[in-house]
């Protein structure tokens, strides 16, 4: 139905490392990920997002990178990256991976280099303060690890800059040869084939700060040239944006669709959990209401849970409290003073019929949907790991050795698999699910090949229709080639509602998803039963040749 295939798309966010170990040293790679191709085509995933894949200390899951052209020796070779553009491309996925620019590790040779002398040719690629910066203790991404956001260096004889850890410096985009080798870090990456960036960190990256300046200005017109440039070197390449800011400033990331063609919703997403909390809709509505209009080239990306915290600074504090007491009542399973470190199943206390209507909810909301590998198994979370580490296990393939993850002995693991219990790889992986017509993991592949027969939900026009029931989300989502309604109940009691037609209605009204079998729907739209937890999809018009 779409020209631009971002907007139909069904991305599956992996971290290499944790996924499919082939050598059997600990470390999930390459060649792992490749042989399980086939496993994520028949999920029905269309785009892989690669956590970032490059040599790296590692001390921030690689979002430290210490060379942008490579990939790190533990996960394989630029030919094993290739290899696998090719074996996606055989199976008709793309491949899109992080692009971390904001800031580089302080291992990096660039760093190493700057800090060595005010005349190293990368002394400017970094920001530095020879004196004490007034706003040291200001804007700590990470509260509670971090407590400056500059750094003493003894050895450049000056403090520098660095949004998140210390050991992560920014780098300087005001510097016009910093903004070219960007330019040659997309240029090389999209030459092996990748389909496009998850941009990490996007308001850092076009800040231009100074000392003793906590609130600098950003540089739009940065997006707008690099967009150019991306767009030149490839087309269809696509920028999926994270960028967590306020309502009014997120239309300047778009930019009238000249500069960030796709953001993750993170208002969308905190809404979401305070309407999963309280049962509700009414969240929905306003985080609807108050998404701005976007062009209509750009896109939203959905998402329940990624590999980061949930975070819930955008609202306010008691909305705030009741997703806290819900969903993370234990300050060890709190983040930062913002967020909660949890996967979704332990979160909905492992409710089969909550986490599908969960992601039913997200399947048919305003935006292309993101998963994140383990989710489709209903995997769980080690809180005995450090932050985030958590969330981020190996994933759980089979019930043999380390999960099916990796040969190697336990101890050598990248991370400890999650061993006995609930979420234990004995009782949730991949293996057992595939067989089982009634596990979660086929309730995904149905989910997902249906919401291909429904395009109209995530590209279409969304809008809201009053369903009567405080429990009950009613969205019509409208393209040239049909209308779409999705019911979502996100109660634990059923109900019954009473619509009424539809303007955009067309002919018999056909039901293509549910969570159980109702009785068929009535045209007008009176009488939809709706079970507890219960959601329905159910097509009001089809226009053929559309
Ligand atoms: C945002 C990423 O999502 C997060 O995982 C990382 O720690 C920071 N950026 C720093 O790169």
């Amino acid at each position: 139905m779409h020209e631009r295939w971002y907007q139909q798309a069904v991305i599956y966010c992996l971290d290499v490392d944790t996924f499919q170990d082939s050598d059997g040293d600990g470390i999930g790679d390459l060649p792992g990920l490749i042989s399980r191709l086939d496993y994520l085509a028949r999920l029905g995933v269309t785009c892989l997002w690669l956590n970032p894949i490059h040599p790296s200390p590692d001390r921030d899951d690689g979002y430290d990178v210490s060379d942008f052209y490579g990939v790190h020796p533990d996960i394989g070779t630029l030919g094993d990256f290739v290899e696998l553009i090719h074996q996606a491309d055989n199976r008709g996925m793309k491949v899109i991976i992080d692009l971390v620019v904001n800031h580089t590790s302080d291992e990096h040779p660039w760093f190493q280099s700057a800090r060595t002398s005010p005349d190293s040719p990368y002394r400017d690629w970094y920001v530095w303060s020879v004196e004490e910066p007034s706003d040291l203790h200001q804007g700590m991404v990470f509260p509670g690890q971090q407590d400056a956001t500059w750094t003493w260096d003894d050895v450049a004889g000056a403090w520098y800059y660095h949004r998140f850890y210390d050991f992560q410096p920014d780098l300087n985009m005001a510097n016009p040869d910093v903004r070219a080798e960007v330019d040659k870090i997309i240029g090389f990456w999209l030459q092996l084939g990748v389909a496009g960036f998850r941009m990490d960190a996007a308001p850092f990256i076009i800040e231009l700060t100074k000392p003793n300046d906590p609130n600098p200005p950003k540089d739009f017109d940065w997006l707008t040239r690099f967009r150019e440039r991306l767009s030149w070197r490839r087309g269809d390449a696509v920028i999926l944006a994270e960028a967590n800011v306020e309502r009014d400033e997120l239309v300047k990331y778009f930019g009238d669709g000249r500069r960030l063609p796709m953001l993750f919703n993170f208002m969308l997403n905190q809404r979401t959990f305070l309407a999963l909390a309280r049962e509700e809709a009414a969240p929905l509505v306003q985080a609807m209401a108050e998404s701005p209009t976007i062009p209509g080239s750009c896109q939203w990306a959905t998402f329940l849970r990624n590999h980061d915290e949930v975070d819930l600074g955008r609202l306010v504090g008691h909305e705030h409290d009741e997703v806290f007491a819900a969903f993370g009542p234990d300050p060890d399973m709190q983040l930062y003073g913002r967020g909660i470190r949890r996967r979704l199943a332990p979160m909905l206390g492992g409710d089969r019929r909550r986490i599908e209507m969960a992601y039913a909810l997200q399947f048919t909301l305003p935006g292309t949907p993101v998963i994140r590998y383990g989710d489709e198994l209903g995997m769980g979370d080690d809180l005995s790991l450090p932050e985030r580490d958590a969330i981020r296990t190996p994933m759980q393939w089979s019930d043999q050795l380390n999960g099916g993850f990796s040969i190697a002995a336990a101890k050598q693991l990248r991370r400890a698999v999650i061993t006995g219990g609930e979420y234990g790889f004995e009782k949730i992986n991949v293996a057992s699910q595939e067989h089982d017509r009634e596990s979660l993991l086929a309730w995904f592949q149905r989910a997902l090949h249906s919401l291909r027969e429904c395009p109209e939900f995530g590209a279409g026009q969304a809008s809201y229709v009053d369903s009567g029931q405080r429990s009950v989300l009613a969205l019509v989502g409208d393209a040239p080639g049909g209308t779409m309604l999705a019911l979502t109940n996100l109660a634990g009691k059923a109900c019954t509602v009473d619509l009424g037609p539809q303007p955009t209605q067309e002919g018999p009204v056909r039901e293509v998803f549910a969570d159980r079998a109702y009785d068929p729907p009535a045209d007008d739209l009176t009488g939809l039963r709706l079970g507890a937890y219960g959601y329905r999809w159910l097509r009001l018009r089809e226009t053929l040749g559309r």
